[in-house]
């Protein structure tokens, strides 16, 4: 019998997690078997401890039930604190594990899949909401050289700067005018709106690099503008979507899948 693992979300219809870990588990021979659960907005819990109590062994949490996601577990990792939220739990004996592996699949695909060097870097964040927050503290620990956090409603922005601390600061988008980055980061779901951030012009410096969180069909509207400012290199999320979930099968196996082949299949499938 296979253990079982399953992403849950509201909703979870889209999620090519199950595609990713099949990828994995048919890669590493581990005897996974990885679905789809869909909670009702006000049953994420009692979804969880239904899940766990039928044989689930850990679960993937998506939007928006991160931050319930860290509430519910009884044990963190420093990450998943710093960033209140987890997208990985692990059902052990004594205690529900909640790790947040969103971060270090962002890095992991800038340093190793992108050749991005992040470390002495000038990084902008753009966006301050959960998914913002959640890879946080994985740019921290790269070293920048500083790392900018700014978004439309300014607050926000302070509001994650003055719970990280230095070297983070807040931005308004007006007040990046004049500055320059090495790797600029959108973590806001404008995307969806079809829109991208109101950016002034000529924030990207020689060779510098553009990543959306987001993906889709096509480029996503920030990269076009990001493409038409003059980015020397662009890349969506879905890299990091493949990154974050190889570490989520390391916290649950304790094997690491190769994940640039499963990437190769999901960009020949988009
Ligand atoms: P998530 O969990 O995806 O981060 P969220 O907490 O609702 O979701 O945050 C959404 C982020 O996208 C916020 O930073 C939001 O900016 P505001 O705080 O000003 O709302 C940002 N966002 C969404 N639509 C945007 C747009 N059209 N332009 C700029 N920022 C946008």
């Amino acid at each position: 019998m296979p253990d079982r693992y399953a992403v849950v979300g509201n909703p979870v219809a889209h999620s090519k997690s199950p595609l990713i870990h099949a990828e994995f588990a048919r890669q590493t021979g581990e005897p996974v078997e990885y679905g789809r659960v869909l909670a009702p907005l006000d049953a994420f819990a009692a979804t969880i401890e239904r899940f766990r109590a039928e044989g689930g062994k850990g679960a993937n949490v998506t939007l928006p039930f991160k931050e319930e996601a860290f509430r519910l577990a009884t044990r963190l990792s420093d990450r998943a604190r710093r960033a209140e939220a987890v997208n990985t739990l692990r059902f052990d004996a004594d205690a529900i594990f909640g790790d947040n592996t969103d971060g270090v699949g962002l890095v992991n695909d800038l340093v190793r899949n992108l050749g991005v060097k992040l470390a002495g870097a000038r990084i902008l964040l753009v966006g301050a909401g959960g998914a913002a927050r959640g890879v946080t503290p994985s740019l921290l620990e790269a070293k920048p050289a500083s790392l900018t956090v700014a978004n439309r409603t300014v607050p926000r922005a302070e509001e994650l700067a003055r719970a990280f601390g230095a070297p983070l600061v807040a931005r308004s988008f007006a007040a990046l005018a004049g500055e320059q980055f090495d790797v600029i980061v959108n973590a806001t779901s404008a995307s969806l709106a079809g829109e991208a951030p109101a950016l002034p012009a000529g924030l990207y410096a020689l060779g510098a690099t553009a990543y959306d969180m987001m993906y889709g069909k096509g480029e996503t509207p920030f990269l076009a503008s990001a493409r038409a400012q003059g980015a020397a290199r662009l890349a969506d999320g879905l890299g990091m979507l493949v990154e974050q979930a190889a570490e989520s099968f390391f916290i649950w196996r304790g094997v690491r899948p190769d994940t640039a082949p499963v990437l190769a299949l999901l960009r020949s499938l988009a």
